[in-house]
């Protein structure tokens, strides 16, 4: 039998705090870009290589059956029918230039760990350099350092601030350009913070009204988009269906509506 949703929450919360000490202790001297990924601009340090270790080696000690998925290392299957989904520094680059909104965002799931079928059981995201922790379980509802988070009412678009983020390739970056030129003079601002975890946490404590983002992995969203979902926001693609890397947006629910008839209208 699989533990139930407040004891996952609870070790999310663990693990997320022990990946964040170990941040914050490498923080100073972190040593730079160790390699790229999709593109030159997409970089990872040492540090995001050694937290997804740490992690690995922690879910591996405490539930050795489960599988995991991590940003850094990919897919390892489990049997239990439970899989961490986990991104050991979201935010690399804030993180590298010691701008402090990056976070440990760690999260457990049942089904496949892919945004479109799988179902959230629990999430912690741990912003490392405040200390802001969020968590999650399912059907339990979320909480900020241990304050429950409660429903908000949603402002019109037009005073609405969003978040939103950018991909890491120079053909993303064109297409979520022009939409943001589309979006941009419909709302009341745009955030770029560089952490989609943090994007969506905020969005579940009423501190941006909404967020938009496409091309997002697994691990940049599966906590943060329980956090929402259990503070009693909406997070989904732009057909309706679940977020996935074609589109995430949340918000309260009206908001998201109007922001997704916005998006449809700029072509996203
Ligand atoms: C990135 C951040 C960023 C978002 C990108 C993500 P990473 O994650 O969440 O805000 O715009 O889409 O890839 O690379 O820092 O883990």
């Amino acid at each position: 039998q699989l533990p139930d949703p407040a004891t996952l929450a609870a070790l999310c919360e663990e693990l997320a705090r022990a990946a964040g000490d170990h941040v914050r202790a490498r923080t100073a001297d972190h040593g730079g870009v160790a390699r790229t990924k999709s593109s030159a601009v997409d970089v990872v340090t040492a540090v995001d290589e050694e937290v997804e270790a740490l992690l690995r080696e922690r879910i591996a000690a405490a539930r050795p059956h489960d599988g995991v998925l991590g940003e850094e290392e990919g897919a390892s299957a489990g049997t239990s029918g439970l899989t961490w989904v986990v991104d050991p520094i979201d935010g690399t680059v804030n993180f590298l230039y010691g701008i402090p909104s990056y976070a440990v965002s760690i999260a457990v799931v049942t089904g496949d760990p892919d945004p479109l079928t799988w179902t959230l059981q629990a999430g912690c995201v741990h912003a490392v350099a405040g200390g802001t922790t969020w968590t999650a379980g399912r059907g339990l509802g979320a909480w900020r350092d241990g304050e429950r988070l409660v429903p908000r009412s949603a402002p019109p678009l037009a005073e609405a601030l969003l978040g939103t983020g950018f991909g890491y390739t120079a053909e993303k970056r064109a297409r979520e350009a022009a939409v943001v030129a589309q979006i941009l003079p419909q709302v009341r601002d745009i955030r770029r913070i560089g952490s989609a975890a943090i994007d969506l946490c905020l969005v579940a404590d009423g501190r941006l009204d909404a967020y938009y983002e496409t091309g997002l992995n697994p691990w940049d969203m599966a906590a943060g988009a329980l956090v929402v979902a259990e503070a009693g926001g909406v997070v989904q693609g732009l057909d309706g269906g679940p977020a996935s890397a074609a589109m995430t947006v949340a918000g309260p629910g009206p908001l998201v509506s109007e922001l997704t008839a916005a998006l449809h209208r700029a072509g996203a």
